[in-house]
């Protein structure tokens, strides 16, 4: 027996024919078996407003994402879609004085959200703009809708949103997204952007919204971190419940949404699975703000390829079934995907 027979004689037994390795063997053979991809079809990217003009504040938590005023957002809006970036979606920083109890200054069609929109659909008409529902960038308590007598009504603040929607649709709004998990309100929205004439304004629901501890970057960027009382347990759905979120988004469905989110996106991929199993709609992670900060700041310390790491995660939504992921990375994601 040769020195070399010596030493692969129990792998040569198992292995046999059956080589993984041979597809893996060149680069040319991995991107010939490469079964999913990445393109820029794929990117939402969320954007975070503020009052003002000429004004671009970088959020500590959220190292390489800035607040932008109305006007820098519009050009921004420009050069995500001359990348090619489908779509953006919205989130407004309200001055204080602004917010109240029940969040009324989401029924001001000229709030800042709806400028936003309106300027964005001037400066870049192609791009898609996604706008919001829930009630926090404008409650005094930061929660998603009326707190009343220590509960957060449903009824009530599904009425509110539904004015609100059909505000933001008539402000250029392309698809409204109510991200507030209360119940009924995606047959309520649809029922009023029909009856105010928008039907084709269509609705990405947040199906599957997780209680998380992922958001906490995104709550500096639109400044309720100081003002939430108490958490979001009430109305967002339980980390460790899957068939309860598979109901919600059925109710969801059902009531004639468009298209479906799973929101935070890694830690949930099994729902992004499922989601896509079990309904004929397209499915969007939104990897949140944590997920990103993560990442990033790993990236800043060293302890990782942040591109690399960028790059895989966006990869995973889609080997999961994601149809498109809502994330902070989008305008790099694009650049980078560009260049390749
Ligand atoms: C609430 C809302 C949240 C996010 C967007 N809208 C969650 C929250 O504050 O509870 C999170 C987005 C992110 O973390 O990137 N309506």
């Amino acid at each position: 027996m040769s020195e070399r027979e010596d030493k692969t004689h129990f792998v040569d037994h198992i292995t046999g024919h059956r080589r993984m390795r041979r597809n893996r063997k060149a680069d040319w053979t991995r991107r010939m078996v490469r079964e999913t991809r990445l393109t820029v079809d794929d990117l939402i990217w969320p954007v975070f407003v503020i009052p003002g003009t000429n004004i671009e504040e970088p959020i500590a938590s959220l190292p390489g994402v800035s607040r932008m005023s109305v006007d820098r957002l519009a050009e921004a809006a420009k050069k995500a879609a001359d990348l090619g970036i489908p779509a953006i979606a919205t989130f407004p920083n309200i001055e204080m004085e602004k917010r109240d109890g029940t969040g009324s200054e989401i029924l001001n069609p000229d709030n800042l959200l709806n400028q936003a929109t309106a300027a964005v659909k001037k400066a870049a008409p192609d791009i898609g703009v996604i706008t919001d529902v829930a009630l926090d960038p404008f409650t005094s308590h930061g929660h998603d809708g009326i707190l009343r007598d220590g509960e957060i009504v449903n009824d009530e603040t599904v009425e509110q949103i539904v004015e609100a929607a059909i505000l933001q649709a008539k402000a250029g709004s392309d698809i409204i997204a109510p991200s507030e998990m209360m119940d009924g309100r995606i047959g309520a929205l649809r029922h009023g952007l029909d009856a105010a004439g928008f039907q084709n304004v269509g609705i990405m629901s947040y199906a599957t919204k997780f209680s998380s501890g992922y958001y906490g970057p995104y709550r500096e960027a639109i400044s309720t971190s100081g003002l939430l009382k108490g958490d979001k347990a009430s109305y967002y759905i339980d980390t460790a419940n899957a068939t309860e979120a598979l109901r919600d988004a059925a109710l969801d469905v059902e009531e004639g949404a468009d298209m479906l989110m799973v929101k935070p996106g890694l830690p949930y991929l099994d729902i992004c699975w499922r989601m896509k199993e079990a309904f004929s709609l397209p499915v969007f992670a939104y990897q949140v703000s944590g997920e990103y900060a993560m990442i990033r700041m790993a990236s800043d310390n060293g302890a990782i390829d942040g591109e690399r790491v960028m790059m895989e995660t966006l990869l995973s939504f889609k080997r999961a079934g994601c149809d498109g992921i809502l994330t902070y990375f989008a305008i790099e994601a694009a650049e980078k995907l560009a260049k390749a």
